[in-house]
């Protein structure tokens, strides 16, 4: 995405010798004379996210120390976000966590795509781009035959997001009731559809498709609501654990989803869209440097 990004804006990609030791550290190593430069850093947080996490906070300490004239992280997945309250005592607000390793960093903004709560941005003392990938899905969505559709919210978490799909696209808006078990670690249960009566055409909605569960209990939840044709919707692929099973067995006839997350071509289903958010990030960068 950094090749495609820097090429939008006609910018070389700077070089960067990313090497490890035998046991295990990162020693980035910037090929670049940065000085009075703006330098864009791009990782996302995704798995394994605590190696890319250390491998962006050592590139900006060592891009800092070339005296750039600012440094800024493109986050397209922002790793941790769904810790990002006190869910249980004793447990960390993780997602702050990271934010403030950020600044440690010396990043001067940051640009990230779709935060699981856009509360997160206050975890910043920086400025964040936070940029959206609704335009791009739902410019997807309009290919297709639409006529009838309902936007249904898998959680009520995802209400806003799946009401601006509904906006953007004219269409009714329905939440399902789910239930997560703090005490078993990626598990969720569908329960009640809230709203309007389910069409044939649903269109599901969600930030992230992280093992497929939610997805999958959605799924057939609206079956037996009476949806015939389902569609897929959400911005980050994360596709950890049983995701690429759950999602090729539900009655799913599209997942769309963006390229946050690299998503390499053995884990791309025949009915997967993948959606370049390159676009985005170029223009946030053009709106940056002006
Ligand atoms: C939860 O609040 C998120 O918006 C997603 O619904 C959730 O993270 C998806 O996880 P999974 O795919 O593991 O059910």
């Amino acid at each position: 995405m950094a090749q495609d990004v820097a090429k939008r804006l006609g910018v070389p990609l700077g070089k960067v010798d990313l090497e490890r030791f035998a046991d295990g550290e990162v020693r980035p190593w910037i090929q670049e004379d940065v000085r009075d430069t703006t330098v864009f850093v791009l990782q996302s947080l995704s798995y394994p996210m605590d190696e890319h996490i250390m491998e962006l906070t050592l590139m900006g300490d060592a891009i800092r120390r070339g005296a750039p004239k600012t440094m800024i992280a493109i986050v397209p997945y922002f790793g941790y976000a769904r810790q990002d309250k006190l869910h249980r005592v004793g447990e960390p607000v993780s997602a702050r966590v990271i934010a403030k390793i950020l600044e440690i960093s010396k990043f001067k903004e940051v640009i990230t795509v779709d935060l699981h709560n856009d509360a997160i941005v206050g975890f910043f003392q920086v400025p964040v781009t936070h940029v959206s990938a609704l335009s791009l899905l739902v410019a997807e969505l309009k290919k297709m035959n639409l006529t009838g559709a309902v936007a249904v919210s898998p959680d009520v978490g995802g209400i806003k997001r799946a009401r601006n799909f509904a906006y953007a696209l004219d269409i009714p808006l329905a939440v399902i009731e789910k239930k997560r078990y703090l005490d078993r670690r990626d598990t969720s249960e569908a329960f009640e559809i809230i709203g309007c009566d389910i069409g044939k055409t649903v269109i599901i909605i969600d930030d992230m498709i992280s093992t497929g569960g939610t997805i999958a209990h959605s799924t057939q939840s609206l079956v037996e609501a009476g949806a015939k044709r389902i569609l897929v919707c959400a911005t980050h692929g994360v596709l950890a654990g049983e995701a690429l099973k759950n999602l090729e067995h539900a009655a799913i006839e599209r997942v769309i989803v963006t390229n946050t997350i690299a998503i390499p071509p053995e884990k791309q289903l025949a009915k997967m869209k993948l959606v370049s958010i390159a676009p985005l990030i170029a223009d946030a960068i053009s709106q940056i440097v002006r």
